[in-house]
């Protein structure tokens, strides 16, 4: 809609005699996001719950269209970059607002492999947990230990350091992955090599024995698709955690820490390692239908996992690469076959044409298929959301800078307190 100058909101509330004005803000895309800044000194608080009608900042990051099912990062559209872009680019584009030039990109690249190895306290670190301790709690510890061992000197009004903060993150995160995949296996830490693309030498330093090591290309470029489709994806749950902690002027590698730990709720990062736990529960194509049955039941808490979604009320744009994606894996390693994709395949059938998920708008989501092309690469299930992470990690800290670059308020919901009126202390002799 074309502007005509500034529109503003009129909130009539009973028994006041003037409406209050809110300003109308108008976005670049999408929905106008009305001002409510001044309700406090109006007597007033907002309520909702879950965030679900609340803008929580303004950011240039990454736009979503959950109708339209668009996911654009800095303008360009998700399904170009993957198809045309790589993950160190997306990594630059996010933090820079710009795809770099030829130059910028070496000089990028060449600065996150220098950055790859981790301190020797943080891989010492590892070896205290149990085999069986989860690669999430352990991810979280380790980036709390990265804020540990960076914290001297960091300044976060710095821009310089904040760059170095934003390269080292990304660099190491796939190391710490790979650190924690490897632990789990009894296997020694082995250092990254500056030859390899980030996905490359992520799947090195995962799974290789020694240096001869042979890197399968479809694989690779899998690898660099799943973490280009979970780049990032404006507000949800992990980023405004990490934008909330970061709010307090905290070290953002703690920051990125407390979104690790929100990214793996299975309502969130979790759900690729639940899906494909659902599938294995599911056990085979005829119980499939009993299964939808119970999704659809309100008194049985079972969910279809991978399916649905808070902002997309169409297919997940980033599912359906994600499927491709998934089939070029299966057709590689000669697997299509496979049950647990043949399941699949068939509950997203039955799931698109049920009229319940159709009605309640319920489409598959990037995790529906990630989890399936993550277990036949060969990462075991409790590593999926370790791999969100490592995807994610690009969105988290391109937020927590773009929040701290200038004037920002700490982040204080207030409440609707419905608790007990004040009472006077009863002491405890006196109580019955
Ligand atoms: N299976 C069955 N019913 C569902 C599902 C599902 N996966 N998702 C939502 N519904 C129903 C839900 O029961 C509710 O029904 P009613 O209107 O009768 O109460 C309605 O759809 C709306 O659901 P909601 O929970 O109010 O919606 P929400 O926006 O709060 O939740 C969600 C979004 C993603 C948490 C939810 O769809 C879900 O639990 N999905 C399964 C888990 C999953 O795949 N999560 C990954 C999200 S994408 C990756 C990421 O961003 O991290």
């Amino acid at each position: 809609m074309a502007s005509t100058g500034p529109r503003n909101a009129r909130l009539y509330v009973d028994g006041r005699e003037d409406p209050i004005e809110l300003p109308i803000l108008e976005p670049s895309l999408g929905t106008d996001v009305i001002d409510i800044g001044r309700l406090t000194n109006e007597g007033y608080f907002t309520y909702d719950p879950g965030f679900v009608s609340t803008a929580s900042c303004d950011s240039n990051i990454t736009y979503i269209d959950g109708d339209a099912g668009t996911l654009l990062h800095r303008g360009y559209p998700i399904e170009q970059l993957a198809e045309q872009s790589d993950f160190v680019e997306l990594c630059y584009l996010l933090l820079k607002g710009s795809l770099p030039s030829p130059s910028e990109k070496a000089s990028y690249a060449a600065a996150l492999v220098a950055e790859r190895d981790v301190p020797q306290g943080v891989r010492d670190m590892v070896g205290h947990f149990s085999r069986d301790a989860h690669p999430m709690g352990i991810m979280t510890a380790l980036t709390g230990a990265l804020a540990a061992e960076y914290h001297q000197g960091l300044d976060i009004t710095d821009e310089a350091d904040r760059w170095d903060t934003c390269t080292r993150l990304i660099a190491k995160m796939p190391t710490l992955a790979a650190l924690t995949y490897r632990h789990g296996k009894g296997k020694a830490y082995l250092p990254p090599r500056d030859d390899l693309s980030y996905a490359e030498n992520f799947l090195y330093t995962t799974f290789a024995d020694d240096e001869n090591y042979t890197i399968n290309p479809v694989i690779a470029k899998a690898m660099d698709r799943i973490f280009m489709l979970h780049a990032d994806h404006e507000q949800n749950a992990s980023t405004s955690t990490v934008r909330l902690a970061g709010s307090t002027g905290t070290n953002p590698y703690s920051a990125i820490a407390a979104g690790i730990a929100a990214l793996w709720g299975p309502s969130h990062g979790g759900a690729n390692e639940a899906v494909l736990n659902m599938l294995a529960e599911i056990g085979s194509p005829e119980n499939i239908d009993a299964y939808v049955a119970k999704a659809k039941d309100r008194n049985d808490p079972f969910r279809v996992m991978g399916f649905g979604h808070r902002v997309y009320k169409n297919y997940d744009p980033r599912a359906k690469v994600m499927q491709d994606t998934c089939h070029e894996v299966f057709a590689e390693l000669g697997v299509e076959g496979d049950p647990m994709l043949q399941m699949a395949q068939r509950l997203e059938k039955i799931a698109l044409e049920d009229e319940f998920f159709i009605e309640k708008r319920l489409y598959p989501n990037v995790d529906f298929y990630s989890g399936i092309t993550l277990k036949a690469v060969g990462i075991p299930t409790e590593m999926f959301t370790v791999i969100f992470t490592t995807g994610r990690t690009p969105g988290w800290i391109a937020h927590w800078r773009e929040m701290v670059s200038e004037a920002y308020k700490i982040g204080r919901p207030r409440q609707l307190y419905r608790g007990q009126t004040a009472r006077d202390y009863v002491p405890l002799a006196e109580r019955g």
